[in-house]
């Protein structure tokens, strides 16, 4: 049996949903270090290999759910009405729709982002975590941690991991349903770990993650030693953050980000996402790591670059990649920055 998204959501929420007067919730943002690239369902977002990732501390999104003030929902993304008939409402509203089921109470939908929206900057997945943690709040689903993951998976893949904080594994699970296709957390802190976003351009980008990756996974040969690989990467990362070896983490999470960059520069028509600053960026990188410094990067569908290193590398990072402003230095196990996540993991409610 091939599952629906509703199908499966209906397994664990009520027909009829009771409205609260208030939903609100803030779900971090993250980075994948064994990165997700490719589904085996395109409708459940089921992956075809697993993932891991780190959270980004307060970086992330905030979301808020009231009844609407008219008699249509209302959605806003950072202060501003958007147009109900845009990609971003059509996407909020198609995910709530799933679990407002035979209610037709309108609903004002607040999203605020505190990273550039589509920029490769991983605002879905924040954004599906966000909202689906408000959804939990605001209808009092009392939906454990892995269900919710399972759910946020169905906004957006990448959103499953953000249902945690700190080191994070998308299981790539077996079952139809995809109920086993989750996060879980490593509850393992490094609070030396640091990443630091260099941002090359932070417009919307013009293929999205979602054709991207379908078109690697139906055009490129090269997509078919993907799945090995990964696998491989997700265990050897694993290790590494078991015995903190950072050169390990380093080389790994580098080496599968441009593996998978190599997938889609071998699909048809080729998918780039590099600008030239991105290949001058990773050069630098190179040339740095080649004189002693522990610096290495990842990238998503998008031309930024992300740093990894540790504390005390800090000064020499920022010697060398001068334009990183104060903010653009994240350390995603310090207290002070993953408050707010933990504010919202709590929120989760731990229940059925
Ligand atoms: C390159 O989660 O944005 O950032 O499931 O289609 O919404 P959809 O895709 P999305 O893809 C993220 C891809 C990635 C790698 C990663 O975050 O693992």
């Amino acid at each position: 049996m091939r599952w629906s998204r509703q199908a499966v959501i209906d397994q664990y929420v009520p027909a009829t949903p009771t409205p609260g007067i208030r939903g609100d919730a803030f779900a971090p943002s993250n980075i994948a270090l064994c990165k997700y690239w490719g589904k085996r369902d395109t409708d459940l977002n089921l992956p075809i290999n697993g993932s891991l990732s780190v959270s980004l501390g307060n970086l992330g999104s905030h979301t808020e759910i009231t009844p609407s003030t008219t008699d249509r929902d209302q959605v806003l993304l950072n202060g501003e009405l958007q147009a109900l008939d845009s990609r971003f409402s059509q996407k909020v509203v198609d995910f709530v729709s799933l679990f407002r089921k035979g209610l037709d109470q309108p609903l004002r939908i607040n999203t605020h982002n505190s990273i550039p929206t589509a920029a490769g900057l991983a605002s879905s997945a924040s954004g599906f975590a966000a909202l689906m943690l408000a959804l939990n709040d605001f209808y009092t689903l009392q939906l454990a941690p892995p269900v919710l993951s399972a759910f946020a998976r169905m906004g957006s893949g990448s959103a499953a991991r953000s249902i945690y904080t700190g080191f994070v594994e998308w299981h790539k699970g077996e079952n139809p349903d995809g109920m086993d296709s989750h996060a879980t957390p490593l509850t393992l802190a490094w609070p030396d770990f640091r990443i630091a976003i260099v941002k090359v351009h932070t417009k919307p980008k013009t293929v999205d993650s979602r054709a991207g990756m379908q078109r690697t996974v139906t055009s490129a040969a090269l997509y078919q030693a993907w799945p090995d690989q990964a696998a491989r990467d997700l265990g050897i990362l694993k290790q590494a953050i078991h015995t903190q070896d950072f050169s390990a983490l380093g080389q790994t999470a580098e080496h599968n980000a441009l593996s998978m960059h190599a997938t889609m520069i071998a699909s048809q028509p080729p998918l780039l996402y590099w600008l030239p600053e991105s290949v001058a960026l990773m050069q630098r990188v190179w040339t740095a790591r080649n004189a002693g410094l522990e610096v290495y990067f990842t990238m998503d569908a998008g031309p930024n670059i992300k740093l990894l290193f540790l504390g005390e590398s800090t000064e020499d990072v920022r010697a060398t990649f001068p334009e990183l402003a104060a903010s653009d230095v994240i350390a995603p196990f310090d207290p002070a920055m993953t408050a707010p996540s933990q504010a919202a993991f709590d929120q989760a409610k731990p229940g059925t």
